[in-house]
């Protein structure tokens, strides 16, 4: 009888586990539904803020006539337009923009007066826009400054909605992973006593296990299985020490933090900025070389911040905002008064890429001779929000290459005769950069 009491306790145990298990994944889809449904609401709600006809029509009227000299909010070439219509009344507005020389020629006051601000700076006419063109832009630049801070949080609470459902998941799924081992041991706890009570009530004599030797001792006495497994732990410490030392000065994957947060995905991915505008040596010297800032400035003298859009999960807009300034900072740019202060500090760039003072590359060969594309040694760099070395840089790395590619000759009259001899001395059309001595000591070594 006690036998089968024993037996419904064990089942009812495991009925209610069950029960439990259910419920906890129950509640652990409900929330993560509950945290897209937040989400949902919150994108709904930051979607909302109005949109009239007539703000789109500024904007683009804006951005194609405007935006070269003007921003909205923030000084440029001309003062930020947001405010204006407190500071003249429309149809100065409408004067001036249509054509603010004719203004300034005839005296009138406050034109003359931004006119002398502004270092005489002339802005273009636009006889071509209409009054209704003018309120429209007035109407884009007159919106309400959008609160950089309210759209970084809302993301962060709808990235951190997500973040809180998948957390919870897997906390629940490690949980119910635990109470589940719990519940075994239990139950093989259970089991042992049961059958221990059944084998005494059965009058079954329980044999405590015998004394045996311990396993390393029969380890150590056994001479075959002590010299194998001596072989072995060599062989596999000889093959951890020699790729241990086959790393030592490769500094592949190095992506050290710069003085200023560049990113090539930004300038060479998403702006399609060419390599050699900024790397120009590449194309005629031995080095690529790192731009001065003042190439740089070619573009940031007008480019003070980024686009909202470029904002991306792991970098802010204010984030890539105060890197633009961290330019300015170093090259003495005064986005006030849009001129330089003549006080500069030098950025150290941190170099990643470095050969061995004994080993001699040249990128002008690879890259306008050999016609190499940069990426093939550089990697993706295009899609790089920090640099990195991608390639080893070893001598194996560069050999490999060197029997593998193919000489460029067409259109290369230097090469016209060495080509023509070596593959006749090799018996084959095209030549590897390898058959034509790229593997010689000398070429590469001082
Ligand atoms: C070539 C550069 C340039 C362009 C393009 C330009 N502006 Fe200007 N704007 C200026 C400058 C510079 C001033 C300051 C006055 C001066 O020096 O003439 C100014 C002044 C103004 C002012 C007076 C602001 C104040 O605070 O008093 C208004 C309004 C204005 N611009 C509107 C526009 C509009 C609208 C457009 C596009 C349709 C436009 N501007 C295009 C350069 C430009
Ligand atoms: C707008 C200018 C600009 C453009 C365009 C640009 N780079 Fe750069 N590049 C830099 C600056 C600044 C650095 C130094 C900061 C850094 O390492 O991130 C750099 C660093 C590098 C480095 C590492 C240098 C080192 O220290 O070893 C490589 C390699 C490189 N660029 C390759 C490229 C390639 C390939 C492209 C085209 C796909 C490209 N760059 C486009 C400005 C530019
Ligand atoms: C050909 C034009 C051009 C040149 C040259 C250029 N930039 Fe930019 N840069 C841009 C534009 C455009 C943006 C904004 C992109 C956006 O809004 O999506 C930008 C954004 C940035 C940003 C913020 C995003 C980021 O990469 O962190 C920094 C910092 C920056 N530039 C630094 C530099 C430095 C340093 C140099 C010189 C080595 C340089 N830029 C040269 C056009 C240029
Ligand atoms: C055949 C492989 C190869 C190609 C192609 C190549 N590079 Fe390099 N690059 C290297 C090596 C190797 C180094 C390290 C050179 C050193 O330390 O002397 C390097 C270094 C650099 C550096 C660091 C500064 C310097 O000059 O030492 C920059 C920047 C750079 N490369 C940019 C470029 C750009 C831009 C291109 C394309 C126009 C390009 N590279 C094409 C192999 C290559
Ligand atoms: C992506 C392939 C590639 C890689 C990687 C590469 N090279 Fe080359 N290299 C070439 C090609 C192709 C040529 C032949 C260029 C020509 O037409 O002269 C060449 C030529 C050379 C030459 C001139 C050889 C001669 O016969 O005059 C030297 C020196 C050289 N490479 C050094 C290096 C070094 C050092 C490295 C490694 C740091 C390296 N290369 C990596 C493709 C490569
Ligand atoms: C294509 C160019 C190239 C050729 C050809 C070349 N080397 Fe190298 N060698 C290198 C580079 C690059 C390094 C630096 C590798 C590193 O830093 O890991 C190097 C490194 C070495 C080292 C230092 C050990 C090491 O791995 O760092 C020795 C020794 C060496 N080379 C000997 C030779 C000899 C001998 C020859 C002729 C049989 C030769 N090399 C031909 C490019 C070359």
């Amino acid at each position: 009888m006690e036998k089968v009491n024993i037996r419904h306790s064990i089942f009812r145990t495991l009925l209610l586990s069950m029960v439990v298990l259910f419920s906890f994944s129950q509640t652990s889809y409900s929330q993560e539904d509950s945290g897209t449904a937040d989400a949902a609401v919150e994108e709904s709600d930051s979607g909302a803020s109005g949109a009239e006809g007539d703000v789109a029509a500024g904007k683009e009227l804006f951005n194609s006539l405007c935006a070269a000299c003007h921003k909205p909010y923030k000084k440029a070439t001309g003062p930020a337009l947001h405010g204006v219509s407190d500071r003249h009344d429309r149809q100065w507005l409408y004067e001036w923009i249509k054509n603010s020389a004719a203004m300034i020629a005839s005296g009138d006051d406050a034109a003359v007066k931004i006119y002398e601000e502004y270092n005489q700076t002339p802005m273009n006419a636009f006889p071509q826009l209409s009054h209704e063109d003018i309120d429209n832009i007035l109407a884009y630049v007159e919106q309400p400054k959008p609160e950089p801070v309210q759209v970084a949080g809302g993301d962060a609470q709808v990235d951190a909605g997500g973040g809180y459902g998948s957390g919870v998941s897997t906390n629940v799924v490690l949980g119910i992973l635990a109470f589940v081992l719990l519940l075994l041991t239990v139950i093989l706890v259970l089991v042992n006593k049961t059958l221990n009570r059944f084998a005494e009530v059965n009058g079954v004599p329980i044999v405590a296990s015998e004394k045996r030797k311990p396993i390393w001792k029969a380890f150590v006495e056994n001479q075959f299985l002590v010299l194998v497994s001596s072989v072995f732990l060599l062989l596999v410490g000889a093959y951890f020490v020699y790729g241990f030392f086959m790393q030592v000065g490769v500094d592949q994957g190095y992506a050290p933090v710069q003085p200023i947060h560049y990113s090539h995905r930004i300038h060479a991915g998403d702006n399609q900025i060419e390599c050699k505008y900024c790397h120009s040596s590449a194309r005629v010297s031995k080095t690529s070389g790192v731009p001065s800032l003042n190439v740089c400035m070619n573009c940031h003298k007008s480019v003070s911040e980024v686009a909202p859009e470029t904002a991306t999960e792991d970098y802010t807009k204010d984030f890539y905002d105060g890197e633009i300034s961290k330019l300015y900072d170093a090259v003495g740019w005064d986005t006030e008064t849009q001129s330089y202060t003549g006080e500069e500090k030098p950025v150290k760039w941190v170099r990643i890429h470095n050969l061995p003072d004994f080993a001699y590359f040249n990128h002008s060969q690879h890259v306008s001779v050999a016609g190499i594309a940069c990426q093939e040694c550089h990697g993706p760099v295009e899609e790089m929000e920090i640099m990195r070395q991608e390639a080893p840089l070893t001598m194996g790395w560069c050999i490999n290459c060197h029997r593998e590619t193919k000489v460029k000759v067409e259109g290369n009259k230097y090469y016209d005769k060495i080509h023509e001899e070596l593959s006749k001395k090799y018996g084959v059309e095209t030549l590897t950069a390898a058959q034509m001595g790229a593997l010689e000591c000398g070429k590469c070594h001082y």
